[in-house]
């Protein structure tokens, strides 16, 4: 089986949970606190590695406890970790996560060694390409490093999918090297200049993005499910409805799905289905990578699926739990 590729970031999550988000100027008492492994691109390593595929991770963590911590947590995950160089001169990325009582997020994040990745971690992820599907790629590393990465899969036949998170503007001549691209409603509107809140608006984002050159465009909308827009079709995705512990990571979950299943080959409507599961059983558990599903977990939850959520937007297009193909 090919493998999935992913080129990133890693983050220990210093996670306090509290009731609602304080204000500017505001203290306020929190419930509890964690560290959990975290960042974007660890993340998304995890969540295709729980699916069984093989993977490998690409990055750079700092010489010291956190980092340590952060491989061990990989390894014991099945991620391949010797693509993750040990920088002796930065400490590890760390992310300021809160988590409010209905499992919102707020996250600030310190990139330490990620900031730090450069030509020389192109040059080792060029190794890992000819075993490769796909190559996963988010923007918590430096840009020109993550347009590199792009430009050599692309020559080497090897898919790119972009999740394009944090928000940035992004090179136009990125968009063709791009099999995939996965904002949010939030880093759509960014990406296009307009606001993206509903199906309606995703589905024009994820025109303007095809446009530009992108093959498919994925916007993922939470609660509104997932759209994807290709050059002559639309589909639509709505999400499940389960209990929200933790919403941090659900993206990730969703694109580590995702790369699973375009490595075995499944068509796009089944593709969208299994990362929307997969991201749905990430908010069910607390922390990012501890919350990524096994397999099994995601078979058994498919075989006998909740009802999926209706939205007050664009309700004509609710078909049904499948995904659907609107023209
Ligand atoms: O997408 C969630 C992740 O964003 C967290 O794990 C945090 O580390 C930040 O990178």
């Amino acid at each position: 089986m090919k493998s999935v590729v992913v080129f990133g970031s890693l983050n220990m999550d210093l996670v306090t949970r509290c009731d609602r988000f304080p204000q500017p100027g505001e203290t306020l008492v929190g419930r509890d606190f964690t560290t959990v492994p975290g960042g974007k691109g660890a993340n998304q390593a995890v969540a295709a590695a729980r699916l069984g595929v093989p993977t490998e991770l690409v990055g750079r963590v700092g010489q010291d406890d956190l980092g340590r911590s952060l491989l061990a947590g990989l390894q014991q995950a099945g991620v391949g970790c010797d693509g993750v160089t040990v920088d002796r001169d930065s400490a590890s990325g760390v992310a300021a996560i809160a988590v409010d009582g209905r499992g919102e997020n707020q996250i600030v994040i310190v990139p330490g060694a990620n900031g730090q990745v450069e030509t020389a971690d192109v040059q080792r992820l060029a190794t890992y390409l000819p075993q490769a599907g796909v190559l996963l790629l988010q923007l918590e590393v430096p840009l020109p490093a993550v347009v590199s990465a792009a430009q050599i899969a692309h020559s080497m036949g090897v898919r790119v999918i972009l999740d394009p998170a944090p928000a940035q503007a992004l090179p136009t001549d990125l968009f063709p090297l791009l099999h995939c691209i996965t904002p949010n409603q939030v880093e759509a509107g960014q990406l296009v200049g307009f606001p993206v809140g509903d199906r309606a608006s995703a589905q024009q984002a994820g025109e303007v993005l095809v446009k530009r050159g992108v093959a498919i465009a994925i916007v993922k909308l939470g609660e509104q499910g997932a759209i994807a827009v290709t050059a002559d079709q639309v589909w639509v995705q709505p999400a499940f409805s389960v209990p929200v512990v933790d919403t941090v990571a659900a993206g990730d979950a969703f694109n580590g799905g995702l790369a699973m299943a375009m490595v075995q080959g499944q068509p796009l409507p089944d593709a969208l289905r299994w990362a929307t599961a997969i991201a749905a059983l990430s908010v069910t558990q607390a922390g990012a990578q501890p919350s990524m599903p096994t397999r099994s977990a995601v078979e058994a939850f498919l075989a006998d699926p909740p009802p999926t959520i209706a939205t007050s937007s664009n309700q004509a297009l609710i078909y049904g739990n499948s995904s659907i193909r609107l023209s």
